[in-house]
């Protein structure tokens, strides 16, 4: 409960449960949790622990509930500050002053002080379905990301987050509208032709699913020091082994999985291998898409809490994709909301949340769940009584 970003406004780095899941194949003994449990006693290294009653309907596998179990003080709880502060309300209540606020000023404002490192610029991109039909995936989308900045995409489902990824970095030809990263004209061929090297190393992007992403016949090690052989760069850290085991302790995995293959790994192991690839080239723009969507709390608040200490120390942009909102507001400085191919709001993260102006964002925001039943029962019984 405490990994989740809800949980964490005001906060620099997400709660983790240290460690990792226990390795299967050879399961520990005692309790699976106890090596990354704080309040392990002697016993959980030794016996499972059974199923201790406390209510008609609540059950719990804890030692601690053993009435041998020494009392301690359980976590702080975890406190709804987040939600408690009301934003849903607030986010309704629209002062004609902020009204006035459109999509292009707000752009306007923010452009007069900061520097610009991709500029989005109308960007138009259809699939055609069968002979007839056309799909437009983006329509007419415009936003721009300053240096040293996380801008979040969210938006639901198939309303062409990737598409707008997959265009910023060249891995789909747009219909029209132009995309500038560093003022280069990114989809003329020309001038990707004749920045290619530049543009390839310090563009990089993270894929949602990390299965597809990594090559299945290549082992860690070299699919961390493929990017320095396409681009026949020297590390830094001198030989290419030297330099794949530096970036594999920096995303936090022991050396040892140096020699492993993908399949080898588990979801969050793959990720971080995928996190470190892109990193390994120190690359000024990351596109990551749902980088963490497919794994579990505490997986994410370890990754998410990577890409922070990544981001201050480098200062790369980030482009930031993500369905979990609350994530979002954790993580990212500017958001832009996507709703079937069109951008429908862009702003800063706190105005976005506090006074959301589409009805979709309001929707989008009002959908987020809340790990509290009784403000979650509150909230419904307010929505039925409106
Ligand atoms: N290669 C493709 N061919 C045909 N249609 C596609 C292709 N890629 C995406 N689309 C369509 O474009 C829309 C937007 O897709 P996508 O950008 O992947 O959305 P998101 O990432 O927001 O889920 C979807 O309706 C999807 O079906
Ligand atoms: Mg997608």
């Amino acid at each position: 409960m405490q990994a989740l970003p809800a949980y964490a406004k005001g906060k620099e780095m997400l709660h983790v449960i240290p460690g990792m899941p226990p390795v299967l194949i050879d399961p520990p003994r005692g309790d699976a949790f106890a090596c990354r449990n704080e309040y392990a006693l002697a016993i959980d290294y030794e016996k499972e622990p059974p199923m201790f009653r406390i209510s008609d309907t609540h059950y719990a596998a804890t030692w601690l509930l053993d009435e041998r179990a020494p009392e301690i003080k359980p976590p702080s709880p975890v406190c709804s500050s987040f939600f408690a502060e009301g934003y849903q309300r607030e986010g309704c209540e629209e002062t004609a002053e902020r009204k006035k606020t459109s999509v292009v000023e707000e752009c306007q404002n923010d452009a007069e002080n900061r520097e610009t490192l991709v500029a989005v610029n109308h960007l138009t991109k259809s699939f055609s379905i069968g002979k007839r039909n056309v799909h437009k995936a983006v329509d007419d989308v415009s936003f721009r990301i300053y240096k040293g900045e996380v801008f979040g995409l969210v938006g639901e489902s198939g309303s062409g987050k990737s598409t707008v990824a997959n265009c910023v970095m060249n891995l789909c030809k747009p219909d029209s509208g132009e995309i500038l990263y560093k003022e280069i004209d990114t989809c003329c061929s020309k001038e990707f032709r004749k920045n290619k090297k530049m543009l390839q190393c310090e563009r990089q992007i993270i894929f949602q699913d990390s299965t597809s992403s990594l090559n299945p016949r290549m082992k860690v090690k070299d699919i961390l020091s493929e990017p320095f052989r396409i681009q026949h760069i020297t590390p830094k850290r001198g030989t290419l082994s030297a330099e794949a085991a530096f970036q594999l302790t920096y995303v936090g995995l022991d050396n040892s999985y140096l020699e492993k293959y993908p399949s080898e790994l588990s979801g969050g192991q793959r990720q971080r291998v995928a996190i470190a690839r892109a990193v390994a080239m120190e690359p000024e723009l990351l596109v990551a898409d749902e980088p963490i969507a497919s794994l579990d709390v505490s997986i994410q608040a370890q990754i998410v809490n990577l890409f922070r200490h990544l981001q201050k120390e480098h200062g790369f942009s980030f482009l930031f994709i993500a369905h979990d909102l609350s994530m979002v507001r954790f993580l990212c400085d500017r958001v832009g909301v996507m709703h079937d191919g069109k951008l429908v709001e862009v702003g800063n993260v706190e105005d976005i949340f506090r006074h959301p102006k589409h009805p979709y964002t309001k929707a989008l925001i009002e959908s987020i769940p809340i790990p509290d039943p009784r403000m979650e029962r509150q909230r419904a019984g307010e929505k039925e009584h409106e």
